[in-house]
């Protein structure tokens, strides 16, 4: 790892978060979150309502909302200027009960305990990313849950490679180069290194899912040879 890229060049990074891109992500979320995640996300917690979610890296805000609007109470963890401000200014314009504090996640102290945390896309954004998944661990409640999301390490950068050619190239899936993004760097890393420090940090991994888009497949070359409807379906199941 290039020793320039430090957790707080990230968020440095990451601070500076535009409005236009705020704009484009929308309240909601992004169309990824909104067709691709949420819905795993929202079914995975369960019924919410009256537990205490925390949202670690939480972004603007967009699922802490969702979640406490589904009744669960909800603290978002943020450690950059821009997208905290935003959040808190969220908040006080329309007050859901969301507590929001700005912290890296490696460094957070918190003396609260949460039924569920939510990682959403964010461990890849931190090179110090075992300290920051034990601290989330360490707040939960016995029997508590953390849900996590990554991109897949598998495909870094590959929608391009996808959509130009039907196929991607694993490249360097173990040391894989942190790829440059408009803020912050994309660090892909095998998923051992996520799932043994779940495994060594006494949580048991209940169920793994990797959603997929058929819309987007048609829109592939490859997608002419599953030109029988039958198995467009079947791969959709
Ligand atoms: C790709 S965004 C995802 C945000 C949000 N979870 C979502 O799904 O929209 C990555 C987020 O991680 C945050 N982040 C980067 N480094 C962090 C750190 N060390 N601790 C906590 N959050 C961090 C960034 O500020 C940014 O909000």
């Amino acid at each position: 790892m290039d020793m320039r890229i430090s957790n707080q060049s990230i968020i440095d990074e990451w601070s500076e978060f535009s409005k236009e891109d705020l704009i484009a992500f929308s309240d909601d979320g992004d169309s990824d979150r909104v067709s691709l995640l949420d819905p795993n996300i929202i079914s995975l917690a369960g019924e919410i309502k009256g537990r205490r979610v925390l949202d670690a890296g939480c972004g603007n805000g967009y699922l802490s909302r969702k979640l406490a609007m589904l009744g669960a109470v909800v603290t978002g963890v943020e450690p950059s200027n821009n997208l905290f401000r935003y959040c808190s200014e969220k908040e006080r314009e329309a007050p859901l009960g969301i507590t929001y504090m700005q912290c890296d996640l490696s460094k957070m102290e918190l003396n609260e305990e949460y039924d569920l945390v939510v990682l959403i896309n964010v461990l890849m954004d931190i090179p110090e990313y075992q300290t920051a998944l034990v601290n989330c661990i360490k707040v939960l409640k016995p029997g508590g849950e953390v849900i996590i999301s990554i991109l897949h390490p598998c495909f870094p950068g590959s929608e391009s490679d996808w959509k130009n050619t039907g196929y991607v190239q694993v490249r360097e899936y173990f040391d894989a180069p942190p790829i440059k993004q408009k803020y912050g760097y994309l660090i892909t890393r095998p998923i051992q290194d996520y799932f043994n420090v779940l495994i060594e940090n006494s949580c048991v991994i209940q169920r793994v899912i990797e959603p997929r888009q058929l819309e987007w497949l048609s829109e592939c070359p490859c997608a002419a040879i599953l030109n029988d409807k039958s198995e467009k379906k079947a791969l959709n199941e």
